[in-house]
């Protein structure tokens, strides 16, 4: 076997363009106005994030990667023989499965992502990184795939999903349970859930994080608009738009936006639509959520918690998750 020439296998399940057009037409009939979080990632919005993650003021990302490496070896322990197989959903790069993979060593590993792009280059690195894995790349919005492809490498395994960032504050919380009701079905009986959660903190810190000096997460947002005027037949201006991130105490999140400078009509996805002065196009939310708040959460979709791993600061926790009803047989 030649190591050096092995390339992952990517199986392409992309939304296709006229169900991304129903998908916008329909964001914008919202009020307020808002749009799928993973329209952010086309490939220059994959590296814009990158980005996001290397600004003083985000610290998700380190606090969870620091995390990761410190922690792995005992949520390794926790999880036992032998090794289940990784699904990561939302693999925009290697950093975050770097530890675990070293820690547990799974026959495969299945990544997830919306950006083609980026899964190409996180799959390559990963694969270079672990050539004892099967490295496979699925191109897809997670949270609306129907069923994994059905591939010889998940057969009768156990499934560990891997569910990093707190990026399951992109979605309100109704959203959010039906998204790890979604996780259940694609684990299958038996199947476990790692995910981080970033939680609430002070005001100042959250906004920074979410509107750093440099301009990084403003860049990111605006980005959407030229991926809209791109790939959705859009005319947005994007001077005519500037970015605006809020903490909403009565939603625990932060509120990301693109607020119209003025009244504009845009065309877009077939349509035209008219934005008043100060209108708000949101571009995501970020709901944080405190442990005993996400635990409440994730036993309303039929998770249990199996273990938990905070950093110093108390700032993130990595949940391990067990699906309810799957391990009875122990209690009784
Ligand atoms: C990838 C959804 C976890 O909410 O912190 C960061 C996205 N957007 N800065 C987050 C994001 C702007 C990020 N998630």
């Amino acid at each position: 076997m030649n190591l050096t020439s092995q390339r992952p296998r990517l199986i392409d399940l992309h939304p296709a363009p006229a169900d991304i057009s129903a998908l916008v037409r329909a964001g914008m009939e919202r009020r307020p106005r808002q749009l799928p979080a993973w329209l952010l990632y086309d490939a220059e919005g994959s590296r814009l994030f990158e980005a996001i993650c290397e600004q003083p003021e985000y610290s998700l990302t380190r606090t969870e990667v620091a995390l990761l490496e410190t922690s792995a070896a005992s949520i390794a322990a926790v999880l036992g023989p032998p090794a289940p197989v990784m699904l990561e959903f939302g693999a925009g790069n290697d950093r975050k499965a770097g530890p675990l993979l070293e820690a547990l060593k799974p026959p495969a590993y299945l990544a997830l992502d919306i950006s083609r792009s980026a899964l190409e280059t996180t799959c390559a690195s990963i694969q270079a990184a672990h050539p004892a894995t099967s490295v496979l790349g699925v191109c897809c919005d997670y949270n609306a795939l129907a069923e994994l492809p059905a591939l010889p490498e998940l057969a009768g395994r156990r499934r560990l999903g891997f569910y990093p960032g707190s990026s399951i504050g992109n979605f309100d919380p109704a959203e959010a349970r039906a998204l790890l009701s979604q996780f259940r079905r694609l684990l299958g009986p038996g199947g476990l859930l790692l995910i981080g959660i970033d939680q609430p903190k002070a005001v100042q810190r959250l906004e920074a994080a979410y509107d750093d000096a440099a301009g990084a997460s403003a860049a990111f947002a605006l980005n959407l608009l030229n991926r809209l005027n791109r790939d959705l037949d859009g005319d947005f201006d994007p001077h005519g738009f500037r970015y605006r991130a809020r903490w909403q105490p009565e939603h625990s999140r932060i509120a990301m936006a693109l607020v119209s400078q003025r009244q504009q009509t845009v065309r877009l996805a077939g349509g035209r639509w008219t934005f008043a002065a100060g209108e708000e196009l949101i571009s995501e939310y970020s709901v944080k959520y405190s442990p005993e708040a996400f635990l409440t959460l994730a036993a309303e979709a039929r998770w249990r918690p199996l273990g938990r791993w905070s950093d110093a600061a108390g700032d993130l926790s990595l949940h391990l998750l067990g699906q309810t009803g799957a391990a009875q047989a122990d209690s009784t």
